[in-house]
């Protein structure tokens, strides 16, 4: 059997989608492991979940580096010593330059809190609800080298309420982000995911279902 995909999150806050991918690998749902967790933000609680899943947890702030591309490059030299293949973006809340990306060519995912390309930047969430749509949702994807951007790999549709608050409709998403995650992990650990552009084609039968997920059903209040 092939060796666990060695995967290195990057997270600067709670940590919820580090989680999602610590119990994954944990219950062997997927054929990956933690190899280590990076984290900028010192006391962020994503270093606590990693220390007690026993996954090495490395502080790297990032005010001690003038330049982004400096940190970036203290990042990569952390990561190649820990033998990482895939590096996840879990709320790790800077910009990563061609420096990170260029160290791991199409090997860098991110979760976003929207239907990409709909609702980049900060406040995906927010800007949902100020636009009305009637569906939101999460997205896995490569990273490219600009923001909330690069090719899709997974989505999953959340519906918005009547009387939804920003609140409300993050922690939504967020139930399905931790659904999405893991699964987009496994894609790229199985060698599923082949990026053709902008496209990620997913081979095989279940390609379809893999690539699309909706939220369980949702009564109305
Ligand atoms: C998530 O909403 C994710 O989509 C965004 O940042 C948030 C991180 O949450 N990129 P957590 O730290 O995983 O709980």
């Amino acid at each position: 059997m092939a060796h666990p995909l060695r995967l290195g999150v990057l997270a600067s806050g709670s940590g919820s989608n580090l989680q999602a991918i610590l119990d994954a690998c944990a219950k062997q749902s997927i054929a990956a492991e933690v190899a280590a967790v990076i984290c900028n933000v010192p006391g962020a609680p994503a270093l606590q979940r990693a220390r007690e899943a026993r996954v090495p947890a490395v502080l790297l702030p990032h005010q001690e580096h003038a330049r982004r591309e400096d940190y970036d490059a203290r990042l990569v030299a952390e990561l190649r010593s820990r033998g990482v293949e895939l590096v996840c973006l879990a709320g790790f809340m800077r910009i990563v330059t061609p420096v990170l990306l260029s160290a791991f060519p199409q090997r860098v995912l991110n979760i976003h809190p929207s239907l990409l390309p709909s609702f980049p930047g900060m406040h995906g969430v927010r800007q949902a609800l100020r636009a009305g749509v009637r569906v939101s949702g999460c997205t896995v994807h490569f990273v490219d080298e600009r923001t909330d951007s690069g090719p899709i790999l997974i989505q999953a549709a959340v519906p918005v309420l009547e009387g939804d608050t920003e609140e409300s409709l993050a922690a939504r998403i967020l139930a399905q982000e931790h659904r999405i995650y893991p699964r987009a992990i496994q894609l790229v650990a199985q060698g599923r995911a082949e990026v053709e552009g902008r496209r990620v084609r997913i081979p095989g039968p279940q390609g379809d279902d893999a690539r699309t997920l909706s939220s369980p059903p949702v009564d109305e209040p």
